[in-house]
């Protein structure tokens, strides 16, 4: 089932370029609690954070690439006490996120964006707004002449740096050791950012992390996942 074009405009196109995969099909019931919720907890591009609807005086964590929403729903599970933004290109992405975020029943304290996350933060959210922020398994992008696509790049985390409050946190998953050390390089080499791990950069896996669909996909291939955790100076 495609969603129809004046739908989808209104909370899907965007103007950045992206690489990824975007849209794609959705399944009626899908499609039924897109109409239902995205009104309601989609965040749409002209709206800032603040007008969102969320307490700016709790906690708000934002997933990037939040891809079915497994992580993005258990943060929400674990963490009553916190508002999240998870942002999204992909629309049966999304789809698949809204409906685990109905059934566990914290959809209310969320808001999604199907903007790229470079536009959300540029546009939408000021700094020091954010009290932390995940991004999981971003696409690796192997070959050199697209290293350019990916998403951890020099300019974007110094934006994404000014969006975290004092004290905030940034934490990242890779199951490729070769983006896991590209992330780890800038992240690094970024004002503002220190990083929490050990002498080679990287923090041992949280024992009650769950495993998110790349992550599985990573171990049935043979890879184990590096980790990341940064704390916003
Ligand atoms: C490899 S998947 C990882 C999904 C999930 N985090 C996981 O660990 O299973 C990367 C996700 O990032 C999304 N993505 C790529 N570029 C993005 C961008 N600029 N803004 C937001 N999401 C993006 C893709 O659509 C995709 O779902």
């Amino acid at each position: 089932m495609r969603l129809t074009r004046s739908f989808r405009d209104q909370y899907v196109q965007h103007e950045m370029r992206t690489h990824g995969r975007k849209n794609g099909f959705v399944t009626k019931g899908q499609e039924q609690r897109l109409r239902r919720w995205l009104p309601e907890i989609g965040l749409k591009p002209d709206v800032p954070l603040a007008d969102c609807g969320f307490d700016m005086h709790a906690p708000v964590v934002m997933e990037i690439g939040f891809g079915n929403g497994d992580f993005l729903t258990e943060l929400a599970r674990r963490h009553p006490q916190w508002q999240l933004l998870g942002v999204e290109i992909y629309l049966p992405g999304v789809a698949k996120c809204v409906g685990r975020l109905e059934d566990a029943g914290v959809i209310e304290r969320c808001r999604i964006s199907q903007q790229p996350a470079q536009l959300v933060l540029e546009r939408q959210i000021d700094e020091g707004q954010l009290d932390g922020v995940y991004i999981n398994h971003p696409d690796p992008w192997p070959k050199k002449k697209h290293h350019k696509r990916r998403l951890i790049q020099k300019d974007f985390a110094a934006l994404l740096c000014s969006r975290i409050k004092s004290g905030g946190f940034l934490r990242l998953a890779s199951d490729k050791p070769d983006l896991a050390i590209w992330m780890r390089d800038i992240l690094d080499q970024t004002p503002g950012l220190q990083n929490a791990g050990g002498p080679d950069g990287f923090v041992p896996r949280e024992t009650d992390r769950i495993y998110t669909k790349f992550e599985q996909r990573g171990l049935r291939q043979g890879r184990e996942s590096q980790f990341l955790h940064y704390q916003r100076l």
